[in-house]
């Protein structure tokens, strides 16, 4: 076999976990559309790998990850697997129709989790590497191995195991920092070591994996990569399990602004990250702080008046990138009133939506009555449009109408809410402390349900009185986390969408029922 790195040994693979460990995370789960907008997204802005799902954990996440396999043709279709055959099984069969695909495979390798979760002895966990690994090969040649908690496995028996996957056949090692326990100096340690004592290491790409438990995530992988490591593990805005994964937009904003020091290369175009950063927040309902690099809305905002002269002056005084390096452009005025139907059709190409012809007449409609309600619509409002309603077509409970009455007399605010069930119109009158709260109990009334209201925001998707509010609920019903999102010119309109909205994924998580202990 000749040595992986010898085409351009700088040459940085981008291998992105937001469909796996980004959806992960309590609160993040996306359908099967949401899935695959992100999908076509992450290839779009050229990510290398796109680790779709773990298959064996539900039927959802074994169809996401089929059907992401049918619609990316460039990148590398990845899905996660424990070392067990039944989880190596179900990957290869869910990646059955992608073009290039990849196989990842894991065991925890740290004493702990050998002892404590896994209860089983390292020569056992050494056999299960190879056995996974080997199994893996048999549905393909691009197979990743993982040594879950590698930050915390003793030199010896990490050297050991990785020598062994790669005999075994894989082509990527990972060392995963599971915990985020790591920090920079003693990671890059750990990668030379790996490097210099693994004889075999030359056949396969070294990759990490940082969680950011500490805020050092996108320092450790950085640190990784100045270290030999060539695949480096993220997601967009950083979702993922607990503190989340290192940033993808971080890491590659990063080796750009500082290719003086950091002189690796990858094929990530920039100009598209804010657009995939407002789809992720968008379909997971997880904003972004105001204050995060690159993406946070206060990441190119120049307050102080010494900044602000400075910026004026020469943007590079304060500047170290360019908005418009990561996408970010002006609002810019997209249709009015009077655009036809080939303008807006044309819009939302541009836009990245390839929507059939019913959804498209349906969001047509919406953004005449748009429109009619709001002087300039720009590019955030039809996306918030057709998030909104169209993507929204297949839901099992949907909005019909509402009608809400509150004021500053005193009886309490009232809800008149009809709401399609399966088909069917149900209609209800409903009270309660405050407007939201006399709709929300509407729609309790209309489909009784045990769910708990944990998140209730709202958001102006641009700026002035007549914006369109965007709202997300988050509701938790026995441990099963959701969020839900709605937009409207009318911000109780948006708050029954998001809350219907989450309902509707509530359902749709009820049907999958995940094997225990899927602790990647
Ligand atoms: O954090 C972790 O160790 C993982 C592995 C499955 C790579 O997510
Ligand atoms: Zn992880």
């Amino acid at each position: 076999m000749t040595n992986i790195m010898d085409t351009d040994p700088n040459r940085v693979i981008i291998f992105d976990t937001t469909l796996r460990d980004g959806e992960q995370s309590p609160g993040c789960s996306m359908n099967l559309e949401e899935k695959l907008r992100v999908a076509k997204m992450l290839e779009a802005m050229g990510v290398d790998v796109i680790e779709a799902g773990f298959p064996i954990a539900s039927p959802g996440d074994f169809e996401a990850v089929h059907e992401v396999a049918k619609v990316v043709k460039d990148a590398v279709v990845c899905g996660l697997a424990r070392s067990g055959n039944m989880d190596v099984d179900a990957a290869g069969e869910a990646l059955k129709p992608a073009e290039r695909k990849r196989i990842h495979t894991f065991i925890s390798t740290s004493p702990l989790h050998m002892s404590v979760k896994l209860q089983m002895e390292p020569e056992e966990v050494h056999q299960a590497v190879i056995d996974s690994v080997t199994r893996a090969r048999g549905f393909c040649d691009d197979v990743e191995w993982s040594a879950e908690d590698g930050t915390r496995t003793e030199h010896d028996f990490l050297c050991q195991c990785i020598e062994s996957a790669i005999k075994a056949g894989a082509t990527t090692i990972n060392i995963p920092d599971t915990v985020g326990y790591t920090v920079p100096e003693e990671y890059a340690e750990l990668i030379r070591m790996v490097m210099n004592r693994v004889p075999n290491v030359d056949k396969a790409r070294l990759s990490v994996h940082c969680h950011n438990d500490l805020g050092l995530a996108v320092a450790n992988s950085l640190a990784a990569v100045g270290a030999g490591a060539r695949q480096v593990e993220c997601t967009i805005n950083g979702i993922g399990e607990r503190a989340g994964n290192a940033s993808l937009e971080e890491i590659i904003m990063a080796l750009r602004t500082r290719a003086d020091v950091m002189p690796f290369s990858n094929q990530i175009v920039t100009t598209d990250i804010t657009k995939a950063s407002r789809l992720v927040s968008g379909v997971t309902g997880f904003n972004v702080q105001p204050n995060k690099a690159i993406v946070g809305a206060n990441a190119f905002a120049h307050e102080a008046g010494i900044h602000q002269d400075g910026v004026l002056k020469d943007a590079s005084t304060y500047e170290i990138m360019t908005p418009e390096s990561v996408g970010l452009t002006a609002n810019k005025l997209v249709l009015g009133k009077h655009s036809g139907r080939h303008a807006f059709n044309e819009k939302l190409s541009e836009l990245g939506y390839d929507l059939g012809d019913n959804a498209r007449q349906d969001a047509f409609r919406r953004f005449k009555d748009l429109a009619d309600l709001k002087k300039d619509v720009f590019d955030e409002d039809i996306v918030a449009l057709v998030d909104d309603e169209v993507m929204h077509i297949s839901d099992r409970i949907q909005l019909a109408s509402l009608e809400i009455k509150c004021g500053t007399v005193h009886q309490p605010p009232q809800a008149k809410l009809e709401l399609r069930i399966d088909g069917e119109t149900k209609a209800c009158e409903a009270t309660g402390d405050g407007p939201v709260d006399a709709a929300f109990n509407g729609i309790k009334s209309l489909f009784p349900h045990e769910a708990r209201l944990q998140l209730y925001q709202v958001n102006a998707v641009t700026q002035g009185t007549d914006a369109q509010a965007e709202v997300t609920v988050r509701l938790d019903e026995n441990g099963k986390t959701v969020n839900g999102t709605g937009a409207d010119t009318d911000t109780m309109v948006a708050s029954v969408k998001a809350y219907v909205h989450a309902l509707n994924k509530l359902l749709v998580k009820r049907e999958k029922t995940a094997p225990a202990a899927l602790s990647a």
